[in-house]
């Protein structure tokens, strides 16, 4: 299976990626939390005009929602922009004044560039242990299990990674050492028993179905996973994607803009592969800027009968389709398989034969895939849209097409986003390490004239050269030559999973999942994304904030300080290629392996001074063991 990888540090653009062939998080003892009401009234995301999971009609607004053709930004991107981007000046120049990047004067600088969007560098979200680029960045992706943090974060009202991973008292969300078979121990009113669990979700279910809706596997994963993501009651069920773009701290612009990414099945087709169209769901809007589809529907009304890219006089609008679970679902699909174990690990035959029930009911070869019905892109760019006829418009994980990490929408010339930081978890090689394999995939798409639709990418060696150059082994940095692409793409920030403290290519099911071994995974993390926390390299900091700086320093002339051409020198990839097979990779220890036998975890001040890198490191361990 291939893992959670996700962009930590700093920057531009932080993906969150996931997952590509196979599945199974693990799952774990329960843990103990009280059970105490969460007011769902209080939560502004709790949207759903019907008050629960089931979409409901409204009356249309004066202007009746339509699909769009994808030629540039949606006019609310657009509308929000300047005042994120504004909001993103002074954190930035904290946050580069703090990188230190010597004989370089960051504040005159940025307070120069500045006036110009163009030249303000346009970063995406700080998840790292880089502290303060969080608030400097426009957006951040996430796919797959990534898509979990995303949605979570943004759900539960732009909360403290802190908050989420040390998790709550009053709260069972992130507390993933429940098994989310069994469910939480509390629905955050009462103790909640596994057959509660599961006859809520499939209620809940029920009544979408009851509302006219067809439902999938999807539907029932969406919720068990809102029960660990979104802190609610019950998983908070009304709650909604597109609400996001109501919140007061989105509106003002003091959070980036998220976003998840899922992959198309063409009609009567099983195969996802890098031809498919890939579709970015953000608070606004679903859609995809690749030729086929090539459009996009206002997230919030999807679920209404759009033909031709109206909603026909005759039909009333639909609202609460957009689940945030069950988006956060539709881009972690290949975890559906999570809920087939049931069958096999859950003692209770009630438990069982309500689980047989819900399967039963779903056809042959769908439990891997969310079925949107009615699609909205039906009887729209007849031409090119391969779902164009077809009722439903069935999305996928958004790691299938091997493009494990999200960077799709950040790479989409109408953004320019200038640098996109990817950590890589991709279980890759046979002892489950990155090899680049992801980011080959993007390179290849950009190279494919039939696909790219404008698109395009640093070019990136192969994956034996990855290994061969250790490009997978320490961090790396693409496209640092804007003249070297076949268009305006961002720098890539390359950070891939590897060992420092702790054997941190786990992959496989697992039972349960010690307080030690997770604290040593986001140990291990934490290292990754910090390199040791300068332990390997003390110039590290100072070359993510030349990266950060790197193409606002080309368009302005700024003559580039010599600290960078250190950097640059010692990270950029400069064209060497040694494609030959290697030999087995399997990575030393990059420091002295912990004990998570006995406890013994030499941590967790650095942990707590990087609360964005540590949550990530979390999710990493939580979402993959
Ligand atoms: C997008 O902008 C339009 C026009 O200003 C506005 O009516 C609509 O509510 C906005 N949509 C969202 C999701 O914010
Ligand atoms: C930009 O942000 C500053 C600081 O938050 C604020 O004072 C100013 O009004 C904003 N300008 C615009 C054009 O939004
Ligand atoms: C969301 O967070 C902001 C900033 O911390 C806070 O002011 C606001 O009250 C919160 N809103 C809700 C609904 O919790
Ligand atoms: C969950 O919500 C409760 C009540 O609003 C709040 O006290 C708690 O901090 C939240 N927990 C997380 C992890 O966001
Ligand atoms: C490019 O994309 C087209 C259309 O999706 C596909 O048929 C073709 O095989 C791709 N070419 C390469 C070299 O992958
Ligand atoms: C590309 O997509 C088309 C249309 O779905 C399909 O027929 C073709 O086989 C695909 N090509 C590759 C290389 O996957
Ligand atoms: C992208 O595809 C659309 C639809 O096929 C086309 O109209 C548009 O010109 C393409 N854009 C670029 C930059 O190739
Ligand atoms: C569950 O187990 C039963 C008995 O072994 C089997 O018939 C059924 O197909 C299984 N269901 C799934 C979804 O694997
Ligand atoms: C597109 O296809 C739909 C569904 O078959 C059809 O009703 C519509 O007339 C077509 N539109 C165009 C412009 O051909
Ligand atoms: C970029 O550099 C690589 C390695 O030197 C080379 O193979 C590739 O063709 C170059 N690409 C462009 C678009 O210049
Ligand atoms: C992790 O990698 C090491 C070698 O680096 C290997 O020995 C071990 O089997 C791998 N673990 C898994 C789960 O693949
Ligand atoms: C924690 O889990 C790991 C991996 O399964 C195991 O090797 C270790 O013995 C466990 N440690 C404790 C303290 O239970």
């Amino acid at each position: 299976m291939k893992v959670l990888s996700t962009v930590l540090a700093s920057l531009a653009s932080i993906s969150l990626a996931n997952a590509s062939t196979i599945v199974l998080p693990r799952d774990g003892t329960a843990e103990e939390y009280g059970a105490v009401a969460l007011a769902v009234a209080e939560r502004a995301l709790a949207d759903s005009p019907s008050g629960g999971y089931a979409p409901a009609s409204v009356s249309c607004p004066a202007d009746r929602p339509t699909i769009r053709e994808a030629r540039g930004l949606s006019a609310n991107e657009t509308a929000w922009l300047p005042i994120r981007r504004n909001q993103t000046i002074a954190p930035m120049t904290e946050w580069l004044t703090r990188m230190n990047i010597s004989g370089f004067d960051a504040a005159s600088y940025i307070n120069r560039v500045s006036g110009n969007a163009s030249t303000l560098p346009n970063i995406g979200i700080a998840v790292s242990g880089i502290g303060g680029l969080l608030q400097a960045a426009t957006y951040v992706a996430g796919l797959s299990g990534g898509g979990w943090l995303v949605g979570s974060i943004y759900t539960n009202n732009f909360t403290s990674v802190e908050t989420l991973r040390d998790g709550s008292p009053k709260s069972s969300v992130w507390q993933f050492g429940n098994n989310i078979l069994e469910g939480p121990d509390s629905d955050g009113l009462q103790i909640f028993s596994s057959a509660d669990y599961y006859a809520t979700i499939e209620s809940e279910v029920n009544d979408k179905q009851d509302a006219g809706f067809n439902a999938s596997l999807t539907d029932y994963w969406g919720r068990a996973l809102s029960y660990q993501l979104v802190n609610a009651t019950d998983g908070g069920p009304a709650f909604t994607f597109s609400s996001i773009s109501d919140m007061d701290n989105f509106l003002t612009g003091d959070i980036p803009m998220p976003f998840l990414v899922t992959d198309s099945r063409a009609p009567n087709t099983k195969i996802i592969s890098l031809n498919s169209t890939v579709y970015e769901i953000n608070p606004f809007e679903i859609g995809s800027w690749d030729p086929t589809t090539y459009g996009f529907a206002p997230t919030r009304y999807v679920g209404s009968n759009f033909s031709g890219g109206i909603i026909p006089d005759s039909e009333q609008c639909i609202r609460g389709f957009d689940n945030v679970g069950y988006v956060m679902g539709t881009s972690s699909t290949l975890f559906n398989q999570f809920l087939l174990q049931l069958n096999t690990t859950v003692a209770s035959q009630t438990l069982r034969n309500i689980f047989q029930d819900i399967l039963d009911g779903l056809s042959e070869g769908d439990d891997d895939v969310a079925q949107w019905q009615p699609n909205p892109f039906y009887g729209f760019n007849n031409d090119t849209n391969r779902n164009a006829q077809s009722s439903q418009l069935t999305l996928v994980d958004g790691g299938e097409d091997n493009q494990n990490i999200p960077l799709y929408p950040l790479i989409q010339p109408v953004r320019e986003v200038d640098v996109i930081f990817a950590i890589d978890s991709s279980a890759d090689t046979p002892y489950a390490w990155p090899n680049g394999s992801s980011l080959v995939a993007t390179y290849e798409r950009s190279l494919n004239n039939t696909v790219e639709n404008g698109t395009a990418f640093p070019s990136i060696p192969d994956f034996n050269t990855f290994i061969n150059l250790g490009l997978n082994n320490r961090p790396a940095f693409f496209g640092c030559n804007s003249s070297n692409m076949t268009g305006p793409s961002p720098l890539i920030i390359y950070i891939s999973n590897a060992p420092y403290i702790t054997p941190s290519n786990q992959t496989t099911f697992t039972l349960s999942y010690n307080n030690t071994f997770r604290n040593a995974m986001i140990e291990n993390g934490y290292d990754v994304a910090t390199q040791g926390n300068g332990t390997i390299d003390s110039q590290w900091p100072t070359c993510i904030a030349c990266a950060v700086l790197s193409r606002s320093f080309e368009k302005t002339g700024e003559t580039v300080p010599d600290a960078c051409t250190t950097c640059f020198n010692r990270y950029c990839w400069n064209g060497d290629l040694n494609s030959t097979t290697p030999a087995s990779y399997e990575p030393a220890f990059k420091f002295e392996e912990v004990n998570i036998q006995s406890g013994a975890i030499r941590t967790i001040g650095r942990v707590h001074l990087a609360p964005y890198g540590a949550l990530l490191a979390a999710v990493v361990a939580a979402v993959l063991l």
